[in-house]
């Protein structure tokens, strides 16, 4: 049988598919109707945000004789046509691949020529980031004066890596990344349409592993729903993932917090049913107490830890109930465990007195 990996299988076709980037689809939606294209567009964002996807939907719907809602009709002629994978009017380039000046030189002739059987040329570099400096210098003359006929869709993970001059050209989108919420919803959908059964701590518990990306998302359901058969219960969902997600570190932070022995030694007890790795376990602690520290001390926390905003809001809650020396000393003792874990033969009580060492505030190697 041919499983279709879930991500591909659900590539959304129009604006309206399109999840968690509403300030960009709106925009672009607006400029079709209103027929005001610009002509060099910057995709930015982390992977798996929809770049790619836009950039496509972007470029049939310029293309069609008759948009329905700023997208694509899909009825028309020039859409036929641009539905065949590999149209000529639709380039997509990797720059990881072809990132030499001659690869762009190739373009600059080639997009003297007119459209075929549509209203656009467009070139999506994919990873433009990749591009050398000479390459860039060559893009760059193209975008200084392209044919009406050309529309350039350059997408990035990386965008601080791009020239200013390059930057300065084109209009700019940042995907965000996509919230729980809204992963769940999706998932949800999805998993209704494929007749998946689930509940929502499932969905939630993998929204949250996705990390706000929605491909990643897409791929860890397509790895659980494979491993349940189908049916989708929390345990199983926690066994797959191997690590605890976010939401069990913060619970397991909140009894630290109270000091809690008797609630930590028995939230051991469930990580060690669950049959976790407990060196992955204190690795997502050390990395929950960098977390609220950089929310605790950084102005720029959501740019530098990137979480999708629900959760970056109850890192901030928490981490006002601690103190950032606290935190300092945890992120110290959970590293430093991990590794004596992977080695440890009485891995348990290792991470007990680890826990309640740094909970309590003793200096486990000075006792
Ligand atoms: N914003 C989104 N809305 C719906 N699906 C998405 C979105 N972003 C990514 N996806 C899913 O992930 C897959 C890969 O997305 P893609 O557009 O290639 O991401 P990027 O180019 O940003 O890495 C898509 O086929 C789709 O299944
Ligand atoms: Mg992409
Ligand atoms: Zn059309």
């Amino acid at each position: 049988m041919n499983h279709i990996a879930l991500y591909r299988k659900y590539r959304p076709k129009t604006f309206d598919e399109v999840i968690g980037q509403d300030h960009i689809t709106k925009t672009l939606q607006n400029q079709i109707m209103n027929d005001q294209i610009g002509h060099a567009y910057l995709f930015t964002g982390t992977r798996g945000t929809g770049k790619t996807s836009v950039a496509k939907i972007l470029a049939r719907a310029v293309n069609c004789l008759s948009p329905v809602n700023g997208s694509a009709c899909g009825e028309c002629e020039n859409c036929k046509r641009l539905e065949q994978e590999n149209d000529i009017n639709i380039i997509e380039i990797d720059a990881a691949s072809n990132n030499k000046v001659d690869d762009i030189r190739q373009i600059r002739e080639k997009v003297k020529f007119m459209p075929v059987g549509a209203k656009y040329k467009v070139y999506i570099i994919d990873e433009v980031h990749m591009l050398s400096d000479s390459a860039f210098n060559a893009l760059l003359k193209t975008l200084e004066e392209p044919p009406p006929f050309i529309i350039f869709i350059l997408a990035t993970t990386e965008v601080h890596k791009l020239p200013q001059t390059i930057l300065s050209r084109c209009v700019r989108f940042d995907f965000r990344l996509v919230s729980v919420e809204e992963l769940s919803r999706h998932l949800a959908k999805i998993f209704d349409k494929e007749k998946i059964r689930y509940d929502a701590d499932s969905l939630k518990i993998i929204a949250s592993a996705g990390e706000g990306s929605v491909r990643d998302t897409l791929s860890i359901a397509d790895s659980i729903a494979s491993y349940c058969q189908g049916d989708i219960t929390k345990e199983k969902t926690l066994q797959v993932l191997g690590s605890t997600d976010n939401e069990l570190s913060l619970q397991f932070f909140d009894k630290m917090n109270e000091k809690d022995v008797g609630g930590v030694l028995s939230y051991i007890d469930e990580i060690e049913k669950q049959g976790k790795n407990m060196a992955v376990f204190a690795k997502d602690l050390s990395k929950h107490a960098r977390n609220l520290l950089v929310c605790k001390s950084c102005k720029n926390a959501a740019e530098i830890l990137n979480l999708p905003d629900d959760l970056l809001e109850k890192y901030r809650t928490q981490a006002e109930k601690f103190a950032e020396k606290d935190l300092i000393r945890y992120m110290q003792v959970f590293s430093g465990a991990e590794s004596e874990l992977r080695y440890t033969l009485s891995v348990r009580l290792l991470l007990e007195t680890t826990c309640l060492n740094a909970m309590l505030g003793f200096d486990a190697k000075k006792n």
